[in-house]
């Protein structure tokens, strides 16, 4: 292809957020050269995460990695891999201490000792945090500074996007990128790391970032890597309604709960089932509860009742700026809350050291699925997850010939390209231009918080043709949707209310001459 640079590296890292940074910096660490890939370096969804880090390091004597493997299997009603969960709990405190170790500056009380929170599903306040309940910038700050200022040796190339994977004979070989310039750039490498977020922007009102679009699953799929789990898109049950019709709306973390806010409705009813766990149930009951509540009060959004929350402001600083933006206080006024497209659970299926089923090719944080999360994510094992595992696909690349018959290379100078830059199979084919705008509309009504087959049949009609882009991503969404005929975790699909055992297992698809497989 017509290119306007090219260059090599040991590891391509595509995204910059905790997984892309923490990835980047283990491999630089262990000798590698590294080139970063991100459409932006501060935008990212760990700078918006909130409420924190859950994470078992021995400061409570009542807490045990056990009980947190226990209410991360429970939380993924079924589908949570044992082995996936023990392993990153295992390594959870290793990881939160690398992160100290690189700048990262968690709350403390008075004698030192590390501040924890509750949230949904956990049996412990275990949730670690920063600036109160800016826990992802403060991590964002910290990896952001130590990349780029502390390790000349990792590129970071911002402004910049992926647009193909190069694949020779099945193997990863580099990647294409369309720099902030607008030139196009070719990196060989041995090995690529998709670390791109989430898709929450496929939904009209989320609370992820703008290039949230399921850039790597898009790539992944293209390149012939299985992905796992695409129907289960979970929803916060508690982002800031404002009258939008498209856009990122603010969260109003789960901690503001774990502290003691509940949930009402406009009669000042409360909204969930005590029996069920109540307001802070996991995050996949509380939405459900949630959107039932709106369907049958026909209102756009429930409230959260924090007026009783003592010390909010100090407690809960970005929130309140947040809430006083749009002319709320929360000391003094309910903030109106809905469920919005927030996480997805599936992803991109890896194995424990976050390899794809496409040698060279990894995965890591939101856009993997490696099983940890299984139909409904705990919260705050998302920051975790993506800590564990950036490092573990770092000492992956850099521990393994995993290109067969390459010769690994390490440190030194750049070297000359050895491959010849593959034909990129999708360009060839034909795309189906479907504006992301519609691609939003048809996801928030027919593959949302509720689904149903009449509704996820018509989008999977209008998403046929899709071979490209965030349309391909909602087709894989919607085709994993339609056929799980059964609710699952954060799956509900209204004509078939219940869970079904036979159906307790997860669902993998690949992409293969135009057709989901
Ligand atoms: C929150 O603060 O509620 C978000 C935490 C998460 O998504 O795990």
């Amino acid at each position: 292809p017509a290119r306007d640079w090219e260059c090599a590296a040991d590891v391509v890292v595509v995204g910059a957020g905790i997984a892309g940074l923490t990835t980047a910096l283990g491999a630089r660490e262990r000798g590698l050269r590294v080139v970063v890939v991100a459409a932006t370096t501060t935008g990212t969804a760990t700078a918006l995460a909130q409420g924190g880090v859950a994470v078992v390091d021995g400061g409570d004597p009542l807490d045990s990695p056990g009980l947190h493997v226990a209410d991360t299997i429970a939380a993924g009603a079924g589908l949570v891999e044992p082995r996936a969960a023990q392993m990153v709990v295992a390594y959870g405190a290793a990881a939160v201490a690398t992160l100290v170790q690189r700048g990262a500056r968690f709350d403390h009380d008075a004698n030192g000792t590390l501040r924890r929170t509750m949230e949904g599903g956990h049996s412990r306040p275990r949730i670690i945090h920063a600036g109160g309940d800016a826990t992802g910038a403060e991590i964002q700050r910290a990896l952001g500074r130590a990349a780029h200022h502390e390790h000349p040796g990792i590129v970071v190339l911002g402004g910049s996007t992926v647009t193909d994977l190069a694949v020779q004979a099945g193997v990863v070989a580099g990647a294409k990128v369309e720099d902030a310039t607008g030139a196009i750039g070719i990196i060989h490498a041995p090995a690529v790391v998709l670390a791109t977020g989430g898709l929450g922007q496929l939904y009209e009102v989320t609370t992820n970032p703008l290039g949230s679009r399921g850039d790597g699953i898009d790539l992944a799929l293209r390149a012939g890597a299985a992905v796992a789990d695409m129907e289960f898109v979970q929803f916060h049950p508690t982002m800031l309604y404002l009258p939008r019709t498209s856009g990122t709306c603010p969260l109003i973390s789960e901690a503001v709960r774990g502290e003691g806010a509940v949930l009402r409705d406009h009669d000042g009813q409360r909204v969930t089932a005590p029996a069920r766990g109540g307001d802070l149930a996991p995050r996949d009951i509380v939405a459900r509860a949630i959107a039932d509540r709106m369907a049958r009060t026909n209102t756009q959004h429930v409230y959260l009742d924090a007026r009783h929350v003592e010390g909010f402001a100090q407690r809960f600083p970005t929130i309140t700026r947040l809430c006083r933006s749009e002319g709320i206080e929360p000391a003094r006024d309910l903030i109106p809350v809905a469920p919005g497209a927030h996480y997805h659970c599936g992803g991109i299926s890896t194995d424990r050291s976050g390899r794809t089923t496409v040698p060279g090719l990894f995965a890591v944080g939101e856009v993997a699925r490696t099983g940890l999360h299984g139909a409904n994510r705990l919260a705050s094992n998302s920051l975790l997850e993506a800590a564990v595992m950036g490092d573990r696909v770092a000492e992956a690349i850099a521990a393994e010939d995993h290109v067969p018959g390459r010769a690994r290379r390490r440190g030194g100078s750049l070297h000359r390209a050895t491959v010849e830059w593959p034909a990129c199979a999708p360009s060839t084919m034909p795309l189906a231009d479907i504006p992301l705008r519609a691609v939003q509309g048809l996801m928030s009504r027919h593959a949302g918080v509720v689904r149903d087959e009449v509704g996820l049949e018509h989008a999977a009609g209008r998403l046929e043709d899709a071979w490209h882009g965030p349309a391909l991503v909602a087709r894989a969404i919607v085709h994993a949707a339609l056929h799980r005929r059964e609710t699952r975790g954060c799956h509900t699909r209204s004509d078939h209310p219940r869970s079904d055992p036979a159906a307790a297992r997860s669902t993998t698809i690949r992409f293969a001459d135009g057709m989901i497989i």
